[in-house]
């Protein structure tokens, strides 16, 4: 078919069309819940781009992005060397998902990730996200093992399809979808007498943990890590690291296990490796635990997906590691969480209600509860009576109306701010957001006014009008 020179699709056009429909079409179209939470909380921006650790609003304000896309953004937003790989990887026109082909690319990309990870680590299978990495972790556990039971940690996260829920330790996260995948059994946090006692039941094929918990940034001691992966490995079960989150430098090592000496069997990454542009997964494993599902020729395709290995996502995942190696990333994110630690301390020391400090590198949990003066305890409950967790919520809040910072709580009933920051954050981001902190949290200690102000915004957002469609708006 000849191609027309004619242009008939303008972006740029498209946008400046439709600026500002935003909220109206997800109410519209996609989930109006969310749309609603966004508007209450008066979190409701159209932001216009994006820029290593910050946004930038249709008004010229810049915010602090504390989030990094739930950790897509390691290398900050809009990372030019990103940009330039991509680039060069739609004006090569390379010949992605020719299906019966072995391409080069994801060869290149799983040799850089396997040189990266422990010697068990032989051989590694691509997909799009985080949950699908985890589902190809219990599905080649299972086949490898010959045994049928998954053994989880009660507050896990690792994703939301149908087998990633089933080791979901949030009852909020399963209601509703039930029956899951059968055969799945949850451990208390670190709870080697309960591991073991269900090991030897002989049924587990593998056990799934965070190295360190997304929900909450909790961890366990070292020697508590070693009890857990001796149990499972001497019960000839599997131990399976999601380091979907953790992984690829956030904690400040490659991966969050080498904190605690573990020896995965499996590990799952996603997230960073996208260089926040090509959604990508991946499950690294032996030959052996491979073999154990691609066993024959016959069985060279039980587990796929049609975009494994597309050339856009194995670019973006080459030109990160690059970036990484380049600007020093997972040494970087390792000094500022020293940095972290040090300034959150001094916080902690002089207010009474930040309680604990906990995370390592760029990933960090600030925990907050009940203060030891009267007033700021009488505060503390107002607060915490409309709902468990809501001190928090009235600091995320003025964090980004007032000194636009992009936080948000860490899970739902815990008074837990956590930061997952670009890796390439610094000395000026980690100023920025201490100081903000700091002042909220002696307004909060010296009267009700954030309380008030917390008040209010989410009043106006409640208040807010349903949003409308500049189109639809035409039609009525
Ligand atoms: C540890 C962990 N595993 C799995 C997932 C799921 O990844 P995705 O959202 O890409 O499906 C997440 C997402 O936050 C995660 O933190």
């Amino acid at each position: 078919m000849e191609r027309e020179g004619a242009v008939t699709f303008n972006l740029k056009e498209l946008m400046e069309e439709r600026h500002g429909d935003n909220f109206a079409l997800h109410a519209q179209y996609l989930n109006p819940q969310l749309t609603k939470v966004v508007t209450t909380l008066g979190f409701d921006r159209f932001y216009e781009r994006g820029e290593g650790c910050y946004l930038f609003d249709d008004e010229g304000n810049r915010y602090l992005d504390m989030l990094s896309g739930f950790g897509v953004f390691a290398l900050g937003r809009s990372h030019p060397v990103i940009k330039d790989a991509l680039r060069q990887a739609l004006d090569a026109d390379l010949p992605g998902m020719v299906q019966m082909d072995c391409a080069l690319l994801p060869g290149l990309l799983a040799e850089q990730l396997i040189a990266r990870s422990p010697k068990q680590i032989e051989r590694l299978f691509f997909c799009n996200s985080g949950a699908e990495a985890v589902e190809a972790a219990i599905k080649f556990a299972r086949a490898s093992t010959g045994r049928r039971r998954i053994l989880y940690h009660a507050h896990a996260y690792h994703g939301l399809t149908m087998g990633a829920l089933a080791v979901n330790g949030s009852a909020d996260f399963r209601e509703g979808f039930g029956p899951l995948l059968a055969d799945t059994t949850e451990i208390p946090f670190g709870d080697l007498e309960v591991l073991v006692r269900e090991l030897k039941r002989g049924d587990v094929a593998a056990f799934i943990v965070e190295p360190i918990q997304g929900k909450g940034v909790y961890e366990l001691d070292a020697e508590r890590w070693r009890e857990l992966e001796d149990a499972v490995h001497g019960a000839g079960a599997l131990f399976i690291c999601d380091e979907v989150q953790t992984g690829l430098g956030r904690t400040g090592a490659f991966y969050a296990f080498e904190h605690f000496g573990l020896a995965p069997d499996i590990i799952t990454i996603s997230k960073a490796l996208s260089g926040g542009y090509v959604p990508v997964g991946a499950m690294l494993t032996s030959d052996k635990i491979l073999r154990g599902t691609y066993s024959s020729m016959d069985r060279a395709m039980v587990h796929s997906t049609t975009f494994k290995n597309n050339p856009m996502a194995m670019v973006a995942g080459l030109a990160t590691l690059s970036v990484f190696d380049d600007e020093h990333i997972v040494e970087h994110a390792a000094a500022m969480g020293i940095v972290w630690r040090v300034r959150l301390e001094e916080l902690a020391s002089r207010h009474e209600f930040l309680h604990v400090v906990r995370g390592r590198g760029q990933m960090i949990g600030i925990e907050f509860g009940r203060p030891t003066s009267r007033g700021a305890r009488r505060r503390w409950r107002l607060v915490e009576a409309t709902r468990t967790a809501m001190f928090t919520q009235t600091l995320v809040v003025p964090l980004f109306h007032r000194y636009r910072i992009l936080t948000q709580v860490a899970a739902d009933n815990i008074n837990v701010i956590k930061l997952l920051p670009p890796l390439i954050a610094a000395d000026a981001e980690i100023d920025l957001f201490i100081s903000a902190l700091d002042e909220l949290l002696s307004e909060a200690e010296r009267s009700g006014a954030s309380l008030v102000e917390f008040g209010v915004t989410m009043t106006k957002g409640m208040l807010r009008r349903s949003p409308t469609s500049k189109r639809a708006a035409a039609r009525s």
